[in-house]
């Protein structure tokens, strides 16, 4: 068999080897996935998406040579073969040609459509999300992998079905891989995310809100930050309700996401922590009020040129896969589950206040509580520090551990950048409409009410707690003397701080 003459030239003779040596690498390292059962992260983006790219510009050189050599042929009065080339199937040599170009043209595009498949399956992994920007996803990624939904893959959520969510998604990544590439991505990665998916399609996936249970009980364990490390419990029923049920009717916290109605805002900040203007509209009735902030009141010029977006799952479920615990909140979860002994005098203060320090790297910090702990006993516990050093030492490790899942110094990422908007004690959250201020023209105002989202059943310390008889709740009394002020502030205005 002869090759055309066409094809004697520079350019398509190094497209063609170009090809052909990344066909080789393609199956190979293809071949040592499958024998190692193992794919890194990298492994897949040479494979499905880096080599195939370079085999493609390979062929393409190979016509483009042709091009070029017949052209400067045609210049220099050659005429290499005029016109199309002649197929004659009679032709014994030709015949074999042929059947060999179709053939390879069969294997090639099924291998192509193989191979594109397993790119789609790659960038939609979640260790092409979560390892490949190794540094600019790991608060993501180590969150994800600690949360409800570390089996739900992270375009199940950030991109989801449909062609145009894929496509979109697909054109802001490559923006975003070059941003990472060329380290000018910002840390800590702004929230909310402008062009999420909408949170009800993405979501309603895998929750039915007629799924939800009416109540739930749920108990916070607490440990002070005294001397003792006083424990302190509060169990409270969650009025989590369905929001499926009749016109208007009212049904708990999930009502916002009823069908029959709709809620929507305008938000003063680009974070959505002042919410100033709240309209609630009965999409049944028709039945329309608009609630202000009294102290933070809009102008209607204001709302009309701002931007009003409907309440969704999101604006409550912030956090739904990457949340980071506040200190407290890890220390308290370390102490119940007994990976650290809630008789070590002002562990719970010390290791707080450690946890708290703005830091630049993980190394630095653990180093520091390291250091804070180890002092603590040896100079002001000595008899601790020489009968329980063991203890001292796996309490020290399980804070280090602790700290490096929830905080991430290199990303700047935590709990004081990314507040979680359910509950009211360490951020905001329902609070940024439920406290007491919004208000409508007729004086009718968004409930603060201690017992409208949930009722305590039972507070104190084990031995001296208050329990709820049944049906009824208790009156919140705060672990603290703190007088009545919890009645006039904010929670959060104390407890954003992690010592308050
Ligand atoms: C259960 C749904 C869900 C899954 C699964 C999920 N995310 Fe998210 N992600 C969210 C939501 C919701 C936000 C916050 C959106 C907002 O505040 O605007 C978010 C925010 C982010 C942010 C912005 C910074 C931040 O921490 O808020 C990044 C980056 C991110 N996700 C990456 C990932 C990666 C990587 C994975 C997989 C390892 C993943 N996500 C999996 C729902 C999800
Ligand atoms: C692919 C399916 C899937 C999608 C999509 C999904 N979830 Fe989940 N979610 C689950 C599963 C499964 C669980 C239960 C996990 C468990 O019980 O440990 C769960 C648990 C939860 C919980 C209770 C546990 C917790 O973290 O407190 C909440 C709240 C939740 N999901 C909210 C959301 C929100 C909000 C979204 C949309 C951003 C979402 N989910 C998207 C599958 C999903
Ligand atoms: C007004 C705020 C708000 C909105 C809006 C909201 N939720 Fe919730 N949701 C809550 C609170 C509060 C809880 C209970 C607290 C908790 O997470 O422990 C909860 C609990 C849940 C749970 C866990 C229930 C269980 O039985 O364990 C799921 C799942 C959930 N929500 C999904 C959704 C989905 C899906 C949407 C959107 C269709 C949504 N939520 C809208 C506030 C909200
Ligand atoms: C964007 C503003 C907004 C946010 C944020 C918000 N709500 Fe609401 N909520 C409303 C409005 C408006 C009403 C209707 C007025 C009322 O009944 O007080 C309402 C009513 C309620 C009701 C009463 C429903 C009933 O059964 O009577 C509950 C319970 C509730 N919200 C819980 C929550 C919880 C829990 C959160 C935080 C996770 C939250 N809300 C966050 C606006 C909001
Ligand atoms: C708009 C709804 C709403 C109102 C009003 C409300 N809470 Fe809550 N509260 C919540 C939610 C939601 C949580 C968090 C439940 C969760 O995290 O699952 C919570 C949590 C708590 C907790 C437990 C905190 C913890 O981490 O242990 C206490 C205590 C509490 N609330 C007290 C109060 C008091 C006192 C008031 C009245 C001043 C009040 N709440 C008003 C919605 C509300
Ligand atoms: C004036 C400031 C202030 C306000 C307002 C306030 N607290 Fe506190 N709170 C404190 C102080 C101080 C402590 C003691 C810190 C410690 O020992 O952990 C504390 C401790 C707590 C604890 C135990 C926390 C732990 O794990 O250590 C809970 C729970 C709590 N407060 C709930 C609330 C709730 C709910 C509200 C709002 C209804 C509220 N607080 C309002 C100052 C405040």
């Amino acid at each position: 068999m002869r090759l055309a003459p066409s094809l004697k030239n520079w350019v398509s003779l190094a497209g063609a080897t170009i090809a052909l040596i990344t066909i080789f690498m393609i199956v190979f390292l293809f071949a040592v996935t499958l024998i190692l059962e193992r794919q890194g992260a990298y492994v897949g983006l040479v494979v499905y998406i880096l080599l195939p790219a370079v085999m493609i510009v390979g062929l393409l050189l190979i016509p483009l040579g042709m091009f070029l050599r017949k052209r400067r042929d045609s210049k220099a009065g050659i005429c290499a073969m005029p016109g199309w080339p002649r197929i004659d199937l009679g032709d014994p040599q030709q015949r074999k040609a042929s059947l060999l170009f179709v053939i390879a043209t069969t294997i090639f595009l099924f291998a192509s459509a193989f191979g594109s498949y397993h790119a789609f399956e790659y960038t939609e992994s979640v260790s092409f999300c979560g390892s490949l920007c190794h540094i600019a996803m790991e608060p993501e990624k180590v969150a994800h992998q600690n949360s409800a939904h570390a089996r739900v893959r992270c375009v199940e959520c950030h991109v989801g079905p449909g062609v145009d969510w894929y496509v979109r998604s697909k054109l802001s990544g490559m923006y975003q891989l070059y941003a990472v590439t060329m380290d000018i991505f910002p840390r800590p990665i702004p929230t909310p995310i402008a062009h999420l998916r909408p949170a009800r399609q993405v979501c309603e996936q895998c929750h039915w809100p007629q799924k939800f249970y009416a109540q739930q009980y749920q108990v916070r364990t607490h440990y002070l930050q005294d001397e003792e490390n006083t424990r302190w419990d509060i169990g409270l029923a969650v009025k989590i309700g369905s929001p499926e049920r009749g016109i208007g009717y009212r049904s708990g916290i999930h009502w916002h996401v009823n069908p029959h109605i709709q809620i929507e805002y305008v938000a003063a900040d680009e974070k959505r922590q002042s919410l100033p203007w709240v309209r609630y509209t009965n999409l049944d009735t028709g039945e329309v009020k608009v609630y202000q902030d009294e102290e933070n009141p809009m102008t209607p010029e204001d709302v009309d040129k701002a931007e009003t977006r409907t309440m969704d799952c999101l604006d409550c479920h912030n956090r739904p896969s990457h949340r980071y615990q506040s200190p407290n909140e890890f220390l308290n979860l370390a102490m119940t589950s007994g990976d650290v002994p809630t008789d070590l005098p002002e562990f719970k203060a010390t290791a707080t206040q450690l946890c708290d320090k703005d830091y630049q790297t993980t190394e630095e910090a653990n180093a520091a509580i390291r250091q804070g702990l180890t002092e603590l006993y040896r100079d002001n516990y000595p008899r601790i520090y020489a009968e329980r050093l063991p203890e001292v030492e796996k309490s020290i490790a399980v804070v280090q551990a602790a700290f490096s899942r929830n905080i991430f110094p290199a990303m700047k990422a935590s709990w004081k950048v990314y507040p979680d908007h359910i509950g009211h004690l360490e951020s905001n959250g329902c609070f940024r409409c439920h406290n007491g201020q919004h208000r409508t023209e007729e004086g009718e105002v968004i409930s603060d009410d201690c017992n409208v989202c949930h009722v305590i059943v039972r507070q104190g310390s084990p031995g001296a707690e208050e329990v709820a008889k049944a049906t009824e709740s208790l009156d919140f009394r705060h672990p603290v003397d703190i007088d009545e002020e919890w009645k006039e502030v904010a929670c959060a205005e104390c407890h954003q701080e992690a010592s308050p």
